[in-house]
């Protein structure tokens, strides 16, 4: 697979493609019966073990939850933060374009650093960038002196 690609550090084309195949299976897990949209994520850590989660929408909208969100969540309760993650790829059945949303980006911001790769669907294929290229100004939280 051809990848529009802009930095791609840490991570082979074979080893994506897994990743992305993985994601793409994931997403046929998804529960989306308001949207139809069919989401699945995959994470790759550093040693090896892969992480997927998909959509899973509620009756009241406010309440689904994001593949992405869903595969991190699951991955800090299975494993912990602790374990690196060095790649992430989003997929969808609808064969549509998606980049993770700004909430998940927000909450990847948490736990993945900012040379991971992230791997979604463009208009022309997959598309990879940095994390730190997907989300460049996350909102970090810096204790004030004398405000503790
Ligand atoms: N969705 C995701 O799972 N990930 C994203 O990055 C964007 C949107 C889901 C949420 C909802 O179930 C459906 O796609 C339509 O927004």
């Amino acid at each position: 697979m051809l990848y529009a690609q802009r930095r791609m550090s840490g991570i082979d084309h074979a080893a994506l493609d897994r990743l992305r195949a993985a994601a793409e299976e994931a997403a046929a897990r998804a529960y989306a019966p308001y949207s139809q949209f069919l989401v699945g994520a995959a994470l790759l850590f550093d040693d090896g073990v892969i992480v997927t989660g998909c959509n899973v929408e509620n009756v009241s909208y406010g309440l689904t939850s994001c593949a992405e969100r869903n595969a991190l969540f699951r991955a800090i309760s299975e494993r912990g933060a602790g374990q690196k993650i060095v790649a992430i790829a989003v997929a969808n059945r609808n064969g549509a374009a998606s980049s993770p949303c700004g909430a998940c980006r927000q909450v990847m911001s948490e736990f993945v650093t900012p040379n991971a790769v992230v791997c979604f669907p463009g208009e022309h294929g997959p598309e990879t960038c940095s994390f730190a290229e997907l989300f460049p100004h996350s909102f970090r939280f810096k204790k004030q002196e004398g405000n503790e």
